[in-house]
């Protein structure tokens, strides 16, 4: 229970309470005193409004990339809030400047950087966002490609940044299609590649992309927001080792902390394999930058203001859980990759469910067979249908989230192609807890569609 981890708190808080009673302290002005009850009060209406909320924390939540802190990130990050420090400045925050540089250091070796310059961001998108401009100062006039299964992020950042992007269609197994690659390499400045794209967690094939890009003279950008510790399991005979080899030979790389690093919202990292991009970034500030000559994180980051206690949580998180291949973290990323395969199997042992291609990481796409099912819309309507009637209060509720395919995914199912998407269902399983209720997970889905079609006959 989380209320039972502030016994673990206290004595921290303690340490800082004295800390802080070597000057006069803000806290105690009467200005910034408040009535016990009322504010007893306000956290309870807070804590009622926050139960609105769907159970992240429960393994029956199996819908998008949600769930909650480990909870030595969340201590650490209310007890560094107390403070408020600010890494955009040594002025702002020493120690917690000095944690980022130590775990982004920790993060670059671990993608197998040699050298590396690199920061936390408010997440994925100013992340990716940074790598972007990057790309677009080190190949001016340059295009951007990434595949149509990238982030839509990309394409937006990319008319943000003023840049031509190039969407490079992938086929069904979510390959590249090559051709269309070669025939605008000549206009392209950087190509993206996806490891654990956001739809399906496919991991794309880096280890394809990056000969050729070399040859071609292409700065290669991997976005591994969701997908990117599972590095950590490249040697674990988990998964394909082979895209995961390259990751130290690519320009600049992605990985969110608030995904799959057990944190808060508010952790993204960016990664550039040359320090010499610091000279982008290049710029003065009369405000700060003067307690110390060492790097001030703002020198090299587009955020100005950025959370101390950010950095103090993913530094705490990364020193009791990340780290080598049989870390906590590892731990609980194969327990996620196991429960992806038993729940795909399952689905398929049910005779229920078809699963659109097996899982690459821990997201499992599927849909109810379609059986009785004459238009691709009829195939649609019984996925949203499951999805709706899983959110209801009762025996069998069970948390999804929906996605939409290109219809062409379905050309050999004999339906009317009646539509251009097809909406399938969708189970991001990124908790570790998902592994013991796989079956149950896929039981449900099944009970659930029962009642979905009893509910039709009753209708019609
Ligand atoms: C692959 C990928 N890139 C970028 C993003 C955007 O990250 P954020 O939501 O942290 O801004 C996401 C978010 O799901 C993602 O999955």
């Amino acid at each position: 229970m989380w209320s039972r981890r502030l016994d673990a708190l206290k004595p921290a808080l303690e340490a800082l309470d004295q800390w802080r009673a070597a000057w006069p302290d803000d806290a105690a002005d009467p200005l910034m005193q408040v009535d016990e009850d009322r504010l007893g009060q306000v956290l309870a209406e807070l804590a009622r409004r926050l139960q609105g909320n769907y159970p992240f924390h429960s393994p029956l939540y199996a819908g998008q990339m949600l769930k909650p802190p480990h909870p030595v990130a969340w201590m650490a990050h209310v007890l560094a809030s107390t403070i408020n420090p600010n890494n955009h400045a040594l002025d702002g925050g020493p120690p917690t400047s000095e944690m980022e540089k130590e775990v982004v250091a920790d993060l670059a070796r671990l993608f197998g950087f040699r050298t590396h310059l690199g920061h936390l961001t408010s997440g994925g998108t100013a992340a990716n966002l940074e790598a972007l401009w990057v790309a677009r100062e080190t190949h001016p006039g340059k295009a951007i490609a990434f595949s149509d299964q990238a982030h839509y992020t990309h394409a937006r950042m990319c008319a943000v940044l003023g840049v031509e992007s190039v969407v490079i269609p992938t086929t069904a197994d979510g390959s590249w299609d090559m051709s269309v690659l070669k025939a605008s390499a000549h206009r392209i400045g950087t190509v993206v590649v996806t490891l654990g794209t956001t739809g399906m967690g496919r991991v794309e094939a880096l280890h394809e992309l990056l000969p050729f890009c070399r040859q071609a003279g292409l700065r290669v950008h991997v976005d591994a927001a969701y997908g990117g510790f599972y590095k950590l399991l490249e040697a674990s005979g988990a998964l394909d080792a082979a895209p995961w080899a390259l990751t130290g030979a690519v320009d600049s790389l992605v990985v969110d902390p608030h995904k799959h690093g057990l944190q808060p919202y508010g952790c993204g990292c960016v990664l550039f394999r040359d320090p010499a991009v610091g000279r982008h970034y290049k710029h003065d500030s009369p405000y700060t930058y003067f307690t110390s000559d060492e790097l001030h994180l703002g020198e090299i980051s587009l955020e100005c203001s950025r959370a101390g206690a950010s950095a103090a949580a993913l530094w705490a998180t990364w020193r009791l859980l990340g780290g080598g291949t049989d870390s906590g973290l590892a731990r609980m990323l194969a327990a996620c990759r196991r429960a992806a395969l038993a729940f795909a199997a399952a689905l398929e042992d049910s005779g229920t469910y078809a699963v659109v291609d097996a899982p690459d990481l821990d997201i499992v796409v599927y849909h109810p067979r379609p059986t009785g099912a004459r238009r691709l819309s009829d195939l649609s309507a019984a996925s949203k249908a499951v999805f709706r009637k899983g959110m209801q209060a009762g025996p069998d509720q069970l948390f999804l989230s929906l996605y939409q395919l290109p219809a062409s995914r379905f050309a050999g199912y004999g339906l009317e192609a009646d539509a251009d998407t097809v909406t399938v269902l969708r189970s991001v399983l990124m908790k570790p807890g998902h592994e013991g209720y796989a079956t149950e997970l896929a039981a449900r889905l099944v009970r659930l569609l029962s009642h979905v079609e009893r509910d039709a006959l009753g209708q019609g």
